[in-house]
């Protein structure tokens, strides 16, 4: 061997050794070997608000981001869901943990207003509001100041909730073309801003963040206008899904987009929504754009561990395997068992025949369960649908379709 092989040898096993310490020859996921395959990627830019850590091979990681004086950490939300994101999926998204603020369905303010006058009831989907554990983001909908800033003061003051969230982003015809609600007030980011700008006197203390999309079309695209308009009306946070309301949830999220709100922005966070689907992609969106956090929808339906996964990651630590499916079970069975003691069977089932489904995404048998589980109707049959027929086609730890390899 001679001097120049000896020093290339040298070289090698110094590369390899520290290579094997970081991990990058260990089966799993690796925080390292990730970095390395993924390239260094540059932040465009940094939030003010966001508090930064240097992994051990010198990536810089957001860990968490403040709205208002919540901080939130880590800096991933999981978003309101309508028919989705009720008490029990909040409950089961603390029991999997990961989530640095959780988000609850859109609740109509008219409704609440009315229904308080009325009877003093709640709606059903304030279910959980009052007592659960902080943080909590509620979400609320409609067009009239007024009703929006009775309701968001009842929330931030009695119910005392961590932060008031108005949607501007929901296409829904119900929404947007029958309340002229939602994604219809983009087109008016002055009406945005009154609306923001009440409220948030309303709460006080508490912030108010607000939820929009691109735009209408995407030859109106307007987001940078609503985005001023909220952070001019006090807004604390502005929450932007990379879709545009005529494009519903076709197409992709553009994050391009997103990212060009950054600029108008100057001292509240932005979040980032659309398509985040693996606790990988989750990371990559944080790193290459300029985001403060991120928020997660549908793929926390599917896959309400994929906080914990994403916390995991940005602790610089291995992924842990995903629940086996027999742990999916027990996850669907207590979901099951919160819902129906708060609606009862009838209304329970009902409920649970979707979630069951989006539960099932991935494993093996799922057509076949879903195909069952979607016409059972009495509490009976769900628990033995899913009893005889939730992943019988996979050897008990088998894991869903989608691991993070
Ligand atoms: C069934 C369903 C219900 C939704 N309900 C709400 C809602 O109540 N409020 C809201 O702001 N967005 C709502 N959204 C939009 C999501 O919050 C999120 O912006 C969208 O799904 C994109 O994110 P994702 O790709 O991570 O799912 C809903 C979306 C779906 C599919």
């Amino acid at each position: 061997m001679n001097k120049f092989d000896r020093s290339r040898f040298g070289l090698f096993s110094t590369l390899w050794f520290f290579a094997k310490r970081m991990g990058a020859f260990t089966s799993g996921f690796d925080l390292a070997e990730y970095y390395r395959r993924e390239k260094f990627a540059t932040l465009r830019r940094e939030s003010l608000s966001n508090v930064f850590f240097k992994s051990r091979i010198g990536v810089v990681l957001k860990t968490s981001f403040k709205i208002g004086n919540l901080v939130v950490s880590p800096p991933v939300l999981s978003a309101p869901m309508a028919g989705y994101t009720n008490y029990a999926h909040r409950e089961m998204l603390r029991r999997l943990g990961g989530v640095g603020l959780i988000s609850t369905e859109m609740a109509s303010a008219r409704a609440f207003v009315c229904m308080g006058r009325r009877d003093g009831e709640e709606p059903a989907r304030l279910w959980g509001v009052r007592e659960e554990p902080r943080p909590l983001l509620v979400q609320i909908w409609d067009n009239c100041p007024e009703t929006l800033e009775e309701l968001g003061g009842k929330l931030a003051h009695e119910f005392r909730v961590s932060v008031v969230d108005l949607n501007f982003g929901c296409p829904a015809p119900a929404i947007a073309k029958r309340s002229a609600s939602g994604s219809f007030l983009l087109r008016y980011p002055e009406k945005v801003g009154e609306i923001v700008e009440r409220v948030a006197r309303a709460c006080a203390p508490v912030p108010v963040t607000a939820k929009i999309r691109l735009g209408i079309t995407r030859d109106t695209i307007n987001a940078r206008d609503v985005a001023e308009a909220v952070e001019g009306a006090g807004g604390a946070a502005l929450t932007v899904h990379g879709r545009t309301a005529r494009q519903m949830y076709s197409g992709v999220a553009d994050w391009d987009e997103i990212a060009k709100v950054a600029d108008v922005l100057k001292s509240i966070p932005l979040i980032g929504n659309g398509d985040i689907k693996t606790a990988r992609e989750a990371i990559e969106r944080l790193e290459n754009y300029p985001v403060a956090g991120i928020m997660i929808g549908r793929a926390g339906i599917d896959r309400p561990w994929i906080f914990r996964e994403i916390a995991q990651l940005l602790r610089g630590e291995k992924v842990a395997p995903e629940p086996s499916p027999r742990q999916q079970r027990d996850l669907l069975l207590s979901h099951y068992d919160l819902v129906v003691e708060r609606f009862g069977v009838e209304l329970g089932v009902k409920q649970m025949r979707k979630v069951a489904c989006h539960y099932s995404k991935g494993l093996p048998g799922a057509r076949t369960f879903r195909d069952h589980i979607g016409r059972v109707k009495t509490g009976e049959e769900f628990l033995r649908v899913v009893a005889e027929e939730y992943c019988v086609d996979g050897p008990e730890d088998e894991r869903l379709s989608e691991p993070n390899s």
